[in-house]
């Protein structure tokens, strides 16, 4: 699909600031006229924000890898089909916190999943559909999840809560994507302070496409 609007998201592990970092490019790009809309996954829908609640809660500690993976797709396929496909083609700018890339970070390198089961799975949520820029805030699991908690004040998610091993192989597998596709990642290194990084992600995207 080629987007009129432009389509960016945040990646990284736990605690590594995206959120704060969308908010501060939607800021940007809306005093210089653009529409923008802000997004999370998952959720951002009436039904993926109750998906979100349901995959979050640690009340959820059976639910199987498989069960996982298909409910991030389900929240993610009512996101591009309701939202995402319809504001691209009226030309906002859609920011969002997460995207397909953490699908293959956590149900296929975290939890292990097949990578082409996974893929084929999100082909089916997401047609053809593929960020123009996708922000990699890249950050070490045991500094990120010690900010996690800082934030969250020790109330854990079901994510946090599991082990560094995990979040290490989460964190493996967004470098293999970025190697794969060097051109659609911006990789900054989220040790950097708040401002640093508003800089460095305002100075891409200007370039990209402004
Ligand atoms: P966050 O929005 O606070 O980052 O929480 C979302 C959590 O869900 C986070 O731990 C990463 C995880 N997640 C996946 O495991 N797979 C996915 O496809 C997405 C979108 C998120």
């Amino acid at each position: 699909m080629s987007n009129v609007g432009k389509f960016v998201t945040f990646e990284g592990g736990e605690g590594a600031g995206k959120s704060t970092q969308l908010k501060n490019l939607a800021e940007h790009l809306t005093k210089l006229g653009r529409k923008v809309i802000c997004l999370r996954e998952p959720g951002g829908t009436p039904l993926g924000e109750e998906l979100r609640t349901v995959l979050k809660s640690p009340a959820s500690k059976s639910m199987m890898a498989e069960t996982e993976a298909l409910l991030f797709a389900s929240s993610r396929a009512q996101l591009v089909g309701e939202i995402i496909v319809p504001a691209l083609k009226q030309g906002t700018y859609v920011l969002c916190d997460r995207f397909v890339d953490s699908t293959l970070a956590y149900q296929s390198g975290g939890r292990g999943l097949d990578r082409s089961l996974v893929e084929s799975v999100n082909r089916l949520a997401c047609g053809t559909l593929v960020p123009d820029l996708t922000i990699l805030l890249d950050l070490d699991p045991t500094h990120g999840l010690r900010r996690a908690s800082v934030r969250d004040q020790g109330q854990a998610d079901r994510f946090e809560l599991l082990d560094q091993g995990f979040h290490q192989k989460v964190r493996a597998v967004y470098h293999s994507l970025v190697a794969a596709e060097p051109q659609r990642f911006l990789v900054l290194d989220a040790t950097q302070t708040p401002s640093q990084l508003d800089e460095a992600i305002w100075h891409e995207v200007t370039r990209r496409f402004l």
